[in-house]
């Protein structure tokens, strides 16, 4: 944050000088003074000095930046278009994207497949992800669900004698959705051909790429996955050792893989060679993925579920994602308070907090894939207003309650892992994905013809046999049925108020992203923090079982101390919390854009009516000014065009 610049104080927000040019700026500039002028003369004569108003002005202005002494820039300014991805090359290979004219959903297929190659842990082609579009022209937008699915020869109780094979090895792998949904989103919204998108992915591939701290810090903690398995251990270790921070990592099978799918479409994968191939290692390595289970897979194209949330509306995921559904009901819990104070950013807020979202975390597993289980109550309840109030009524500012208290009936689905992206085009094209193979390295697999990580989303599924810490039984909405999609803890949202785009975020973490989304959300458009302080500011998580809060107090890789206050830690002890601290959660990546003249245009008017006078708005904008953060946590860095 070193080369921020403040400019006029009154007009509040800091200006970044990256993807502007010092013209433009000076226009602004002097576009900003005349309001200011304005203002000033309009307050003089009305004697409003500190209109309620202003007093929001003047006090958003002081809002301290003390969080953002960190070294690199999490955070960029564009008016023209903007990325935010966990790895700043692959932000950048996005925003080269957009230069070119590409939509935003061009620069998502070249942003995702450069993820899947620098973090072959979270993210890949032999995963899955929720896509959300959002285009200003048809005022909606459309939920790509290409999320991996149960295999034709899959069972209930597949994994009733061996346990561990739900997560572990190639028979925990769901069928690939990656390169069929990104394939269908390119097609309706693409501009760009499909092929270039591929080549920057490719040659990180092949020709190398520097291992960042965040994977080096994957593969050391998981080292002994990684020298068991002959396809990870050929990629990620070199002479019996494990690839350290650094270090150049070289995939050249993947190369291929995409090359081949670069060329001939994504048959290459579901209907050709790679395909072939890949089922060949899946099938030596004891998975039963045929090429029937790929010629089969449907990407599932519908409108977004679309919501509203204290003023806003979210876009999102349908289930079989839980986060649509479980955000709204956190925050109409939160909402049902008389006064924003619940949310307001105190330790009271914050205990409120969690125990809506240990309600949410009870209710939503009653919800699994739409087309498989009946869910409309439980997406009705979890909805409902009234319903809000009343758990409302059953949250206590004195105390917190065991588990059975929250009706949770069914074991918690844990998911982990995850990469999430945001990117918004020069016409406000807006994408929102996020993409995961499960587990930190899926199944422990990489197939060795084709450099694929295996997923092991099939540990999403509930099975009737599971033993879990919190001695329920499984869900049977979330049951394996072949074709079916497991439940997901993805989260991708797009903000939008009076129609037009606000901000575009997500995160990745498993379970911990619902809860980190929610915050997000509230320090951004609640508390009215900054986009970084908003994603920065520590977080706090619960699952339920254990009925621990998790709240983060560590130096982020980039050496920004994201730190808990003792006062809060106490607070919630009070209440009968047991807390425990934990060095980084759930990782988000946010998109903001801020319509500033316009609020601006819009306190004008507000004092112009107090003094009878009138004032008529300029034409309606479309196209503020776009903020883009990636989380500190990984050190991903934004790229603007
Ligand atoms: C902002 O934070 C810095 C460092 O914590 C502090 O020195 C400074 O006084 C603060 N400024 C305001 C306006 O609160
Ligand atoms: C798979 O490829 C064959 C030709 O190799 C073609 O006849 C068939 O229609 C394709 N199937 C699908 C589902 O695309
Ligand atoms: C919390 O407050 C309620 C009344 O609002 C009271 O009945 C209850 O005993 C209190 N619980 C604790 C643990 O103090
Ligand atoms: C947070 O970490 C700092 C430094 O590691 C420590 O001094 C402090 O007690 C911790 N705070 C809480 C609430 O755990």
């Amino acid at each position: 944050m070193g080369q921020e610049i403040l400019t006029d104080p009154l007009l509040g927000n800091n200006h970044k000088t990256i993807g502007e040019k010092e013209e433009k700026k000076n226009q602004r500039r002097s576009n900003q003074k005349i309001a200011l002028c304005l203002v000033l003369i309009l307050v003089a004569v009305s004697g409003y000095y500190f209109s309620d108003n202003i007093t929001v002005l003047l006090s958003r202005q002081v809002t301290n930046h003390s969080l953002s002494h960190g070294t690199g820039n999490d955070v960029v300014e564009s008016e023209n278009g903007v990325v935010a991805a966990d790895d700043g090359r692959c932000s950048e290979i996005g925003a080269s994207v957009l230069r070119r004219g590409g939509h935003a959903v061009d620069a998502a297929v070249a942003t995702s497949l450069c993820v899947g190659v620098v973090n072959p842990m979270s993210s890949g082609i032999g995963g899955g992800s929720f896509l959300i579009v959002s285009s200003p022209e048809d005022s909606k937008a459309e939920a790509f669900d290409m999320r991996e699915t149960a295999p034709l020869a899959a069972s209930k109780d597949m994994y009733k004698n061996d346990a561990n094979a739900k997560f572990l090895g190639a028979l925990s792998m769901g069928v690939p959705g990656e390169i069929a949904g990104l394939y269908e989103a390119w097609k309706r919204y693409g501009r760009l051909p499909w092929k270039p998108l591929f080549e920057p992915a490719i040659e990180l591939a092949r020709g190398g790429f520097v291992v960042a701290p965040y994977l080096g810090r994957a593969i050391a903690s998981h080292s002994s996955l990684i020298l068991k398995d002959p396809g990870l251990r050929n990629v990620f270790s070199t002479n019996g050792q494990v690839l350290k921070p650094g270090e150049t990592c070289y995939n050249p099978k993947l190369a291929w893989s995409l090359e081949m799918i670069s060329e001939l479409g994504p048959g290459a994968f579901y209907n050709g060679t790679v395909g072939e191939k890949l089922v060949n290692d899946v099938k030596m390595a004891g998975g039963i993925i045929t090429m029937e289970d790929l010629r089969s897979y449907k990407v599932r194209i519908t409108d977004a579920m679309s919501v509203d949330v204290m003023g806003y509306t979210i876009h999102g995921m349908p289930p079989p994602s839980s986060g649509t559904v479980g955000f709204p009901m956190v925050m109409n819990i939160l909402d049902s308070y008389s006064e924003l104070y619940s949310a307001s950013g105190n330790d009271l807020g914050l205990h409120r907090l969690i125990e809506a979202m240990k309600h949410m975390f009870a209710a939503r597993m009653d919800l699994g894939d739409p087309e498989f289980v009946d869910i409309t109550n439980a997406m009705n309840q979890m909805l409902s207003k009234t319903h809000a109030e009343e758990i409302q009524k059953r949250i206590f500012d004195n105390t917190t309650f065991p588990p059975e208290y929250y009706m949770n009936r069914w074991s918690q689905l844990r998911d982990q892992g995850t990469s999430h992206f945001c990117i918004v085009d020069a016409d406000r094209n807006t994408v929102s994905m996020t993409t995961t193979v499960n587990f930190v390295f899926g199944a422990g697999v990489l197939s060795p013809s084709t450099g694929i990580v295996l997923n092991n989303e099939m540990d999403d599924f509930s099975v009737p046999t599971e033993i879990t810490p919190d001695n329920l039984p499984p869900a049977p909405t979330n049951f394996i049925v072949p074709n079916k999609r497991p439940l997901s803890s993805m989260t991708p949202l797009v903000i939008t108020k009076d129609g037009q785009l606000v901000a575009a975020l997500g995160g990745s973490g498993g379970m911990n992203i619902i809860p980190a989304v929610i915050q997000v959300f509230l320090n951004f458009f609640v508390l009215k923090m900054k986009p970084l302080e908003a994603v920065e500011s520590p977080r706090v998580y619960h699952m339920l079982m254990p009925n621990v809060v998790r709240y983060e107090n560590f130096t982020a890789i980039n050496g920004d101390h994201i730190g808990f206050t003792e006062d809060s830690k106490m607070f919630l002890e009070q209440r009968g919390h047991e807390v425990k601290e934990i060095s980084g959660g759930a990782i988000v990546q946010l998109i903001v854009q801020n319509f500033k003249e316009e609020k601006d245009e819009e306190m004008i008017i507000e004092i112009a009516r107090k003094i009878g006078k009138v004032y008529t708005k300029k034409a309606k904008q479309f196209k503020g000014l776009l903020t883009a953060v990636s989380d500190p946590r990984k050190d991903g860095k934004p790229a603007a065009v």
